[in-house]
């Protein structure tokens, strides 16, 4: 079986690089609401990693699942959640938006879907799972060049995502785009990159 690349850095994802921009990741996203109304909302968060975001968030929030694809990043997840005792978030394998019956007021993902290989398969579930009235938070790299990978083992994801392929993803998957942001720029090994935001609602 082909090993998982996230199973192999789960215990030193968090870096503090990584805690800071979890940081003003979570300030954007509540931005975006007005805080006394988070307290009823489920939350769902595709590709949570080891949870730090989720756990960030986690106090706002009636309750956050968490979906992961890999067994080391949701053991993780779940250290992270007994370490800081927050019970209201929830650990599962990507199976679990097959199954679920839950109805999220807000979907989040950060820097997940360009692994995720059928984007529009992704947000067909997802749009099944949100909540009347439900907002969808989709964070993730603009359209970077492929050596941004190339210590990625056996890389078969997106090279990021330009503005109109996240345009097109939307409108053919029952999501219309209200929002689209620059919200993050970056430098990776001398590859500079962008950041987005792009907010969908249920058409
Ligand atoms: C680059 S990491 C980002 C982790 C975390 N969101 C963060 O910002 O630190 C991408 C994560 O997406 C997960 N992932 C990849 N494909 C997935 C899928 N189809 N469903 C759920 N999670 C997935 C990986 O296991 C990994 O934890």
């Amino acid at each position: 079986m082909k090993e998982n690349y996230f199973d192999t850095v789960a215990k030193e994802w968090n870096t503090p690089q990584r805690q800071s921009t979890n940081e003003d990741i979570k300030e954007i996203i509540l931005d975006g609401f007005e805080k006394s109304s988070l307290s009823d909302m489920k939350a769902l968060e595709i590709g949570a990693g080891d949870g730090i975001l989720a756990l960030l968030l986690s106090k706002y929030f009636n309750k956050i699942d968490c979906v992961d694809s890999s067994e080391g990043m949701r053991e993780e997840c779940l250290r992270n959640k007994e370490k800081f005792s927050a019970d209201n978030i929830f650990v599962y394998d990507e199976g679990f938006l097959e199954n679920t019956t839950e109805k999220y007021g807000l979907i989040y993902s950060h820097k997940a879907f360009h692994h995720i290989v059928d984007v529009e398969g992704e947000l067909k579930l997802l749009r099944k799972v949100v909540a009347t009235g439900g907002k969808l938070y989709l964070i993730d790299f603009c359209t970077i060049p492929s050596e941004f990978h190339k210590d990625f083992p056996n890389f078969d994801g997106h090279d990021g995502f330009s503005k109109e392929e996240i345009h097109t993803y939307f409108e053919n998957t029952g999501w219309k785009l209200t929002n689209y942001e620059i919200i993050r720029y970056g430098k990776k090994d001398d590859i500079e990159y962008e950041v987005f935001l792009a907010v969908g609602e249920p058409k």
